[in-house]
């Protein structure tokens, strides 16, 4: 590439890039927010409620396919206008419980906006699939601007985050197909099982917590 063309080839990608910086600074604020809770709430119970938080930034890839799966337009002002998801927090908490006080305690926060909640922890997805999904809106300061971003946060439990990264797997598999129905049906069951366990679990941790 000419000294010219890559100054114009950096030019024209200036603008994506700045979008995705400040998605990525959303998520930061965000997760920060988290692992303030986290560090507070164990003070009081002698664990931490969450084991572990992962971040996604959505790829450039995915951002126009699912903009042209929708029938959008695949521009700038089109990526803040319809996705909520481009910056994604996954929480895994050790219990059911955990994911609804954090949730409850990151809504009341009063910078925080709650723009959208799914509850398929209490509504579960046909095929088994547990978690909630919140996508709550943030005011991030930029050096320039004060601009308010959108996150999509998933909160599992352990058990409901290793159900979700195998039926992933299975999803995305092209040459499972015989077989399909059958997995399927399989993995619903271990939906069930692993909700089971949540419970059980959950009930043993509170036991021993009021032993305390
Ligand atoms: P979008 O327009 O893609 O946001 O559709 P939606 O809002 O109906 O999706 P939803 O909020 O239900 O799910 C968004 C994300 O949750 C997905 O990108 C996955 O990460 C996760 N997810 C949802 N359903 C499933 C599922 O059945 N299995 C697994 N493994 N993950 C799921
Ligand atoms: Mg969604």
């Amino acid at each position: 590439m000419t000294g010219n063309r890559s100054e114009e080839f950096i030019e024209s990608a200036y603008p994506f890039m700045k979008l995705m910086m400040q998605y990525q600074c959303a998520m930061l604020e965000v997760r920060t927010k988290f692992e303030v809770l986290n560090t507070e709430l164990s003070l009081d119970s002698d664990r931490n409620p969450i084991e572990s938080i992962s971040c996604r930034i959505k790829k450039p890839i995915s951002i126009a396919e699912k903009l042209k799966r929708k029938g959008l337009e695949v521009s700038l002002q089109s990526i803040e206008e319809n996705l909520h998801d481009v910056a994604g927090i996954r929480i895994v908490c050790f219990f059911p419980k955990d994911i609804y006080k954090l949730a409850e305690k990151i809504c009341s926060q009063d910078d925080i906006h709650l723009l959208e909640k799914k509850d398929y922890i209490e509504n579960p997805k046909p095929n088994g699939y547990r978690s909630l999904h919140l996508i709550l809106v943030v005011p991030v300061f930029f050096a320039n601007e004060k601009k308010w971003m959108p996150v999509e946060v998933q909160f599992r439990t352990i058990a409901m985050d290793f159900w979700a990264s195998i039926e992933h797997k299975v999803k995305y598999k092209k040459n499972i197909d015989d077989s399909t129905a059958e997995i399927v049906e399989k993995l619903k069951e271990c939906a069930e099982g692993i909700h089971s366990l949540d419970m059980r679990m959950q009930e043993i941790s509170e036991y021993i917590d009021s032993k305390r």
